[in-house]
């Protein structure tokens, strides 16, 4: 069944920190692209004034809404707090995007149209179709990297697990236990992927095109690399020893 979505429904949603100089230009990108979607800033509180920029913007469009949050926590916990304001506020479909432009906003309705037939759309970058573009050898390497470690570790059948560009209907993530995640930094993406192959969602990856950021920071630090690296063996060696523990039973 292809039942088109009601786009009034959707919530995007987008975490910022220090995002000043991008913020504003991607939320009009969003407004255009999918007009009746409403857009969530879960700002950290950024030093820059970013939460300034998004609460004007607010005033001013009723379909933007702000986070405001005391203090940086990672982009884990401020998509956990925007997927409960957006279930709370009643969302059919919540969408995860950066204010960096570097998932754009021109590819949200093929998204949302594949969630017709699925629970969990990935943007992904590394399906047919799908490209990055202008990223430097190391973060090719740790994207890549991660990817393979992580199917490696866990048999996720994603070729894309670390992906930022995604949808979730509102009902699938209700089934994730959002409470039990632990994840603060970018490992969250690998963390719900995870939770959505054991829970039995449905995953569609649908190619995407990632413009690294030309303004602005990445907020990628060794701390976030450690703490994934860390999480993707913890969970990959509790799968591991749950396969054998059944394979004993069996046998
Ligand atoms: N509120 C909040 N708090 N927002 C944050 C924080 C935080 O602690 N850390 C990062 N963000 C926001 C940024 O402001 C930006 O809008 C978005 O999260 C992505 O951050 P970037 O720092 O630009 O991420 P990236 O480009 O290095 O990584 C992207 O690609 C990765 C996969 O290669 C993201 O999409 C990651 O989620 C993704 O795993
Ligand atoms: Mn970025």
């Amino acid at each position: 069944m292809t039942a088109s979505l009601d786009t009034g429904r959707v919530l995007v949603i987008v975490p910022t920190y220090n995002e000043a100089r991008t913020l504003r230009k991607a939320v009009e990108r969003v407004r255009t692209a999918v007009p009746a979607a409403h857009v969530l800033v879960v700002d950290d509180a950024s030093p820059d004034g970013t939460g300034d920029i998004a609460q004007a913007m607010a005033e001013l469009d009723p379909r933007v809404h702000v986070l405001h949050r005391p203090r940086k926590e990672g982009l884990g916990r401020a998509y956990l707090a925007g997927f409960r304001w957006g279930l709370d506020a009643g969302f059919d479909a919540l969408v995860e995007m950066d204010a960096d432009g570097s998932h754009q906003p021109e590819e949200l309705p093929q998204l949302l149209a594949a969630l017709a037939n699925a629970d969990l759309v990935i943007g992904s970058r590394y399906v047919a179709g799908g490209t990055v573009t202008n990223w430097p050898l190391h973060r090719t390497l740790l994207s890549r990297g991660g990817n393979l470690y992580t199917r490696l570790a866990l048999g996720l059948p994603v070729r894309d697990a670390t992906a930022g560009y995604r949808v979730y209907r509102a009902s699938a993530l209700r089934r994730l236990r959002l409470d039990g995640v632990a994840s603060q930094g970018y490992c969250f993406q690998v963390d719900l992927a995870w939770r959505a192959v054991r829970t039995g969602l449905r995953i569609a990856e649908v190619p995407t095109t990632f413009v690294e950021r030309t303004e602005g920071h990445s907020k990628m630090s060794s701390a976030i690399i450690r703490e994934a690296l860390l999480q993707v063996t913890r969970w990959g060696v509790a799968y591991r020893l749950g396969q054998i523990r059944r394979a004993m039973w069996r046998g």
